[in-house]
């Protein structure tokens, strides 16, 4: 750890408030000023934010809490409903995680969130970063809530050269030591202000930063270079085949995921096994969910998961007589109504799009 982040600055938590206090964002979940939030909007807000941007957010927070505005009612809802409302957000365990946390807080705790790092650790869905910016924001509690702003300002305030993920603890430490006893919750806020609208990963504007008297990485003029982070590792590539179905009126065929593993109980169109390469047209037809005419779109859709790379062809078929098959009929309209995540409704689209040139059914598996 840097010499300087042994003892407490007193003196740089006081003025990022300062800073805080003229600059603070409005946001749709934050209490105004001198006020503190409610525990249930922190925690509601915290998870949608979790590798998410607050643009993205906003709607989404909106949305929730109109249809569920307070743990109980969340507590109620049915979990489709509850994947419904949070499909094209991302990261689907957020969604189950959230329901199950809100039925712990409703059904064990009488309704009232735990007031400590611990009990708030504890719930599904609310991990370190999450459990330090509830403790602050809703019960002013000294934690700090360290993500990617506040990384990228400490590791900036102290001249961490050491890359991330190992600087982590390095970081946090000395994170800790700038939380001041009051207001802790405007101090986790401040700094992720500060991250996002002062302390930028681009051209950083530290000619109006509160911290940039004792910035040690502006004084070596290498703050556009931290936090350094361990090379990324290339992620595998993953192909397959989707089975695009219309029917008469309109409606498409979706089936349900299983209950574990990647976007568990979301909906999605009959999808073929992901390999390495996309199924030739005979093993294509094998993995149809029925036989029909099935017409294969050009063009592939990509989407990016977290520890992989998907590629899908699409093939589509409008079929007159609905045959039998697992799997639900949605019409078209209610296809923003239910849990079909953002690449599966990119699949449904692409399979939909009649404008798309469409390939012979019998073309083979394509290298990239
Ligand atoms: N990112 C994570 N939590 C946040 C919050 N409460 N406000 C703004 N950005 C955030």
């Amino acid at each position: 750890m840097p010499a300087t982040v042994k003892s407490r600055k007193p003196d740089l938590s006081a003025r990022l408030l300062a800073w805080y206090d003229i600059h603070r964002r409005v946001l749709p979940w934050r209490a105004p000023k001198g006020k503190r939030a409610d525990p249930y909007r922190v925690w509601l807000s915290e998870i949608m934010l979790q590798q998410t941007t607050v643009q993205a957010v906003a709607g989404y927070y909106r949305k929730f809490l109109t249809l569920w505005p307070n743990v109980q009612a969340l507590a109620a809802a049915k979990q489709e409903d509850v994947l419904a409302a949070w499909a094209g957000l991302g990261y689907y365990a957020r969604a189950r995680n959230l329901h199950a946390a809100a039925r712990i807080v409703a059904q064990q705790l009488g309704g009232t969130f735990p007031q400590t790092y611990e009990g708030l650790r504890a719930l599904p869905g609310v991990g370190d970063y999450t459990a330090g910016a509830i403790a602050a924001i809703a019960f002013d509690l000294p934690h700090s809530a360290m993500d990617a702003n506040a990384e990228r300002v400490i590791a900036r305030q102290f001249a961490i050269t050491e890359p991330l993920p190992r600087s982590k603890p390095a970081m946090r430490a000395a994170l800790q030591l700038l939380v001041p006893q009051t207001r802790p919750g405007d101090f986790a806020q401040a700094l992720m202000d500060l991250g996002s609208a002062i302390c930028t990963p681009k051209r950083p504007d530290c000619k109006a930063c509160p911290w940039v008297a004792d910035c040690r990485a502006r004084k070596r003029g290498i703050q556009e270079t931290l936090p350094v982070k361990a090379p990324k590792t290339a992620r595998p590539l993953k192909r397959g085949a989707a089975f695009v179905a219309r029917d008469r009126g309109g409606a498409v065929l979706l089936v349900k995921r299983p209950d574990k593993g990647l976007l568990a109980s979301m909906l999605e169109p009959p999808l073929g096994e992901w390999t390495e390469d996309f199924p030739s047209a005979a093993l294509a037809e094998k993995q149809a969910p029925f036989a029909a005419k099935w017409i294969k779109r050009g063009g592939v859709v990509r989407h990016g998961f977290t520890h992989f790379e998907l590629e899908v062809e699409v093939y589509f078929a409008h079929v007159i007589k609905s045959p039998k098959t697992k799997g639900e009929w949605v019409p078209r309209e209610k296809l923003g109504n239910v849990a079909l995540p953002t690449v599966m409704r990119k699949i449904v689209e692409h399979g939909l799009d009649e404008g798309g040139p469409l390939f012979a059914y019998t073309s083979s598996a394509r290298k990239r």
